[in-house]
């Protein structure tokens, strides 16, 4: 892994060139990003924004806020996407062109990035419903207390309501296979009220 770091010149031409070709595609949103901030923003930042928001923090709830994600979680969902271990048809194509260091830092750049407030209308009856069923199946033995995350494990305190009932249906259904079977076996066990309710206890985290 670490040797990958060490950048050779073919490397380098070719990051260089992958770069040309996505300020072709990204066009004014590119300069934007280079405008800087308190983070350095990677160059390649500007071709997430459409979906995944400006700062990692999207407008639509069906994509995950990326903003705060642990860095080691957001480099390896961007490999297996590369790789064809998760497949999304949106999601997929972003991912074609980038080197590993460029994914790195990505995610180290979403990674730091402070996670927004969120503004979805959680029931408080389904998320007391939510925190037992995740009391009763331990997801945070795994997820860490409060759903914090840590290193490939991701956080999931305050995503969005929409992507996480959709993440949890797709590991029950096998569309999502890249998690080496953790969240499968767990998800089997819910049905569509618990992913509910879950859902709107996590979202509130
Ligand atoms: C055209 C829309 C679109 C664009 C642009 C896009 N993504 Fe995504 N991304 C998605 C969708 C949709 C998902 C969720 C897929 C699913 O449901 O499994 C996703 C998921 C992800 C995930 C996994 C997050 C998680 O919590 O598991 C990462 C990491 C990610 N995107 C990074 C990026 C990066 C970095 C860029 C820019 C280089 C980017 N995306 C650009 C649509 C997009
Ligand atoms: C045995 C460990 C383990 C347990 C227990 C566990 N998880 Fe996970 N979970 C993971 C791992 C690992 C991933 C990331 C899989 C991957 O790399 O694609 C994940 C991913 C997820 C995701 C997708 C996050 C994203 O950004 O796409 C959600 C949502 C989630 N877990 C919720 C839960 C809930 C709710 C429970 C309890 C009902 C639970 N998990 C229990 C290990 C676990």
């Amino acid at each position: 892994m670490r040797k990958e770091k060490a950048l050779t010149s073919h490397r380098v031409l070719a990051a260089a060139s992958a770069f040309f070709l996505l300020v072709a595609a990204a066009g004014g949103a590119q300069a934007q990003a280079q405008s800087g901030g308190a983070v350095a923003v990677p160059a390649k930042a500007a071709a997430c924004a459409a979906c995944h928001g400006a700062d990692g923090r999207p407008v639509l709830p069906v994509y995950p806020i990326l903003a705060g994600q642990t860095s080691r979680y957001l480099y390896l969902q961007m490999r297996d996407f590369q790789e064809g271990r998760r497949v999304n048809e949106l999601m997929t194509p972003m991912v074609a062109g980038l080197t590993r260091d460029e994914m790195r830092e990505l995610a180290d750049y979403f990674s730091q990035l402070k996670p927004p407030n969120q503004s979805f209308k959680v029931d408080p009856e389904k998320a007391r419903l939510g925190k037992l069923k995740s009391d009763e199946t331990l997801c945070t033995m795994c997820h860490l207390g409060g759903f914090a995350g840590q290193n490939e494990i991701p956080r999931v305190a305050g995503q969005n309501y929409d992507y996480v009932v959709k993440q949890l249906d797709d590991f029950k259904a096998r569309r999502r296979t890249n998690d080496a079977g953790n969240m499968t076996s767990v998800a089997n066990t819910l049905s569509a009220k618990d992913i509910e309710n879950l859902a709107h206890y996590l979202t509130g985290l």
